[in-house]
């Protein structure tokens, strides 16, 4: 019998994975320097059999942050930290991606420079909670960013990217989903602008596209991948019929020739903040939306062994990415591969802790005991 397709090697762009599971980019907040520590570097290094691993949106700016204990890598002291990482996971035989992350209005006043208003497309505040040193709190609402703004935001992507190659990633991927500042811009529910940013798909592509342009410039398009989530509204981030958006979107990343797209096709995680539209027409607009894309197709959301073997034989998907499962189990791909048994999953209280190491690095490999 051949190897089943999950488990043979594969090239993304410039990028050659040893097989096609991704581990998804999840948020930790263990980094309250906003730099990676050396728990950090364990957990990744622990997870170093995916193919490829995409690391927890990280943030481009000061700017772009949005909640305590997040990194960066807009900083020399973050490189150095990140470079700990790329180490450890190369030293493994593995592959990472940088996830470059703007949060936009998902921010809070205490964390932006001066103290002022976080920034997104439009003035329009969401009904949105973020974690501060406070716990939750509502987010300060957003100025809009104008006109002569934006061309240091695009910058600060691209700088960023070049930041990741510098602290040895294998490529980045463009955060565009969830809610943040790139989505912001794409969807009528939060873009009201007038300007060449705003009204018509081809206004609020505009600079999502400048992004991925800019990023594609910096570090070229082969270690370039992006992520959208455009059934889901996250974050109180909606748009008023996001099919055709989407799919002139994913027509115009297809002409860029990237790495990858990598698309949450559904979210039914415990502690989402997203919302499925309803499951019909989610996976309706997700098919129509996936139709229109030409390129690598990374297919994300609750997907099995077998629901991923089914994708690639099928051509859907080139890889699939799985998030909760890497969560609880450091070894995925190789439990995977032997089909093995999984480990309980993490507890949702654990997703984001507090800085600590528990349901973060103790999770057994297989043939290991639970740490004590
Ligand atoms: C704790 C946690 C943190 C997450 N953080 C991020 C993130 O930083 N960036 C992102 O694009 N998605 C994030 N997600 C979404 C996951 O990457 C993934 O899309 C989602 O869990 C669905 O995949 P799954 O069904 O395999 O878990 C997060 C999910 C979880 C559970």
């Amino acid at each position: 019998m051949t190897k089943p397709l999950l488990f043979q090697p594969i090239t993304l762009g410039d990028v050659e994975l040893k097989n096609r599971i991704l581990m998804s980019p999840m948020t930790r907040a263990r980094c309250p320097e906003r730099i990676p520590t050396d728990s950090v570097v364990t957990y990744y290094a622990q997870r170093a059999g995916a193919g490829m691993i995409v690391t927890e949106a990280t943030t481009v700016s000061q700017q772009g942050d949005g909640s305590i204990s997040t990194p960066g890598i807009y900083t020399p002291q973050q490189v150095a930290g990140w470079q700990r990482v790329t180490a450890a996971v190369h030293e493994r035989g593995g592959r990472i991606a940088c996830q470059l992350w703007h949060t936009g209005r998902v921010s809070h006043a205490s964390f932006q420079p001066g103290g002022g208003a976080p920034v997104s497309a439009s003035d329009v505040a969401g009904e949105v909670v973020t974690f501060t040193t406070n716990g939750f709190e509502p987010t300060t609402p957003p100025r809009a960013l104008a006109l002569e703004e934006i061309p240091d935001v695009v910058q600060q992507f691209a700088d960023a990217a070049q930041n990741a190659m510098a602290a040895g990633f294998d490529a980045v991927e463009i955060h565009c989903g969830s809610g943040y500042l790139l989505d912001q811009f794409l969807r009528d529910g939060t873009n009201r602008r007038t300007d060449a940013y705003g009204g018509s798909i081809e206004n609020r592509c505009r600079f999502a596209l400048q992004v991925v342009d800019a990023v594609v410039q910096a570090i070229g398009a082969g270690r370039t991948g992006i992520r959208i989530s455009p059934m889901l509204e996250t974050w109180d981030c909606s748009d008023s019929d996001p099919v055709p958006l989407f799919t002139h979107f994913v027509r115009e990343l297809s002409r860029r020739e990237l790495a990858f797209l990598d698309l949450i096709e559904r979210n039914d995680a415990p502690m989402a903040v997203s919302d499925d539209i309803d499951a019909d027409s989610n996976e309706a607009g997700v098919a129509a939306i996936r139709a229109a894309f030409s390129g690598n197709y990374i297919a994300n959301g609750s997907y099995s062994r077998e629901g991923a073997e089914e994708a690639l034989q099928s051509g859907y998907a080139v890889a699939v990415s799985f998030g909760r499962d890497y969560l609880s189990n450091p070894d995925l791909a190789e439990r995977l591969a032997a089909g093995a048994a999984l480990n309980a999953p993490a507890e949702a209280v654990d997703y984001y802790g507090d800085g600590g190491d528990k349901g973060y690095i103790d999770f057994p490999a297989l043939g290991e005991s639970a740490a004590e």
